[in-house]
């Protein structure tokens, strides 16, 4: 595709990979060229995952679009997750960032992705219609000699061999969060491989038992993504904690037996560390994705139990607006239109779109939104809204650690 100026915007290509890492080292650390090149040579994602816009033979921005799975109460959304995302700064405040996300975007789009998530800077994409919907995970100390390791346990750094168990241990810590974004197949491959993060295992009697994530160890470890057995879970902090100085540092994951073992061990938060930092999403098209979502919906109603007849929902985004009805029977089509002004008084709810992505997948649910965004009006369905969109609690998996 052809910006301005003579440039190019198009999927990498080989000739471009070793100037795509050079580019992604410059603007951030030598990690990112590695898990650039896991990236592209993985058969799940390849080259054309990368998007690259280039002044002749030269790459100037690089974007690369990943796949990702978001399940909402059991129900996978396929979704795409922009990632590395860089500019050469000769070329900066061009719009050649805000070309390749249009690129990732129609292309999450051509494959049936529903939806987006990410990590990122501050601010910077909710100009491509991101919203934060999810809060990150706290990061806590460790305080004084941390927990005792359990001498049954063995703790090693995981092979490609042990990707199974350690996503079994994963699906088992996420089976507590209503949205959950596991690892993808090729993700795991990645975490294996990189050197940005390392997996830990914890091995009993040669099966493995407990699992986590570590930084690596210049100014401390950070632990993250931690599962399984709660006495094994001693064994992984105490393993860190042999690396090297400084301080340790874990990732809460509230409610799972691998976090609330080591919980005493870990400081309060006060002041800005106990502030989090959210996920991004966004919502492409409500419609098709509420449709997606119809087995949900329709659980909730019934565990509600407004499932005794049928409702008439209007969702006015104000700017558009979906409608659909709901009942025993289950969910109709979701029909969507154009701006709704008075949603309130024809029956309906506004929710602005700026909300969308926490009004599905955030802590607040319909009614927290209502409390704290004055465009918010839930109307006279407000009973029926909280109940199709209660808060929801989360545990999400990227390759990036946000920490
Ligand atoms: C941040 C970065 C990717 C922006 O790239 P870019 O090609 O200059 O971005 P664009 O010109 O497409 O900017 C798109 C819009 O964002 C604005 N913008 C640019 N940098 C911004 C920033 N850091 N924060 C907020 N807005 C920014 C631009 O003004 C532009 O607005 P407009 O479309 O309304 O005019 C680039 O500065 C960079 O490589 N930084 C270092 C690496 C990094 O932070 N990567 C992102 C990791 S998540």
């Amino acid at each position: 595709m052809a910006l301005h100026n003579g440039l190019q915007l198009r999927a990498a290509e080989p000739g471009d990979v070793d100037q795509v890492a050079a580019l992604l080292e410059a603007r951030g650390d030598p990690a990112d060229a590695v898990d650039m090149r896991l990236v592209v040579g993985d058969p799940d994602e390849g080259l054309t995952a990368c998007g690259v816009v280039v002044d002749g033979a030269r790459v100037v921005s690089t974007a690369t679009l990943l796949r990702e799975t978001v399940v909402i109460e059991g129900v996978q959304v396929p979704t795409g997750q922009v990632e590395m995302v860089a500019t050469d700064p000769a070329y900066e405040g061009r719009g050649l960032v805000r070309a390749l996300m249009d690129w990732a975007h129609e292309r999450s789009r051509h494959r049936a992705d529903l939806l987006q998530v990410m990590i990122g800077i501050p601010y910077f994409y909710r100009q491509f219609g991101y919203a934060y919907a999810m809060p990150i995970p706290l990061v806590r100390p460790v305080v004084g000699d941390g927990p005792t390791a359990d001498p049954t346990v063995v703790v090693r750094r995981a092979t490609p061999d042990d990707i199974g168990a350690m996503a079994r241990l994963q699906d088992e810590a996420q089976s507590c969060a209503d949205v959950r974004v596991p690892h993808s197949p090729a993700c795991w491959r990645w975490l294996v491989a990189r050197d940005g993060s390392s997996q830990l295992v914890a091995e009993r009697d040669g099966h493995i038992v407990a699992t986590c994530r570590i930084t690596p160890p210049d100014e401390g470890v950070t632990i993250a993504e931690l599962a399984g057995e709660p006495s094994a879970t001693a064994s992984l902090v105490a393993h860190a904690r042999a690396l090297g100085p400084g301080a340790i540092r874990v990732v809460e994951r509230p409610g799972t037996a691998a976090f609330e073992a080591i919980r005493l061990n870990l400081a309060p938060l006060d002041g800005p560390d106990g502030i989090a930092d959210w996920f991004y999403a966004r919502v492409p098209r409500l419609a098709p994705l509420l449709q997606h979502l119809a087995p949900v919906l329709v659980g909730r109603l019934e565990r509600a139990g407004l499932a005794d007849r049928r409702h008439e929902v209007l969702l006015s985004s104000w700017r558009s607006h979906v409608r659909f009805s709901i009942g025993p029977d289950g969910m109709s089509e979701v029909i969507s239109g154009g701006p709704e002004q008075g949603p309130v008084s024809k029956g309906g709810s506004g929710v602005p779109p700026d909300a969308i992505p926490a009004l599905l997948l955030g802590p607040d649910g319909a009614t927290g939104l209502e409390e704290r965004l004055p465009d918010c009006w839930l109307g006279r369905q407000r009973e029926l809204m909280s109940a199709l969109f209660p808060p929801m609690t989360s545990d999400v998996l990227t390759f990036y650690l946000a920490v």
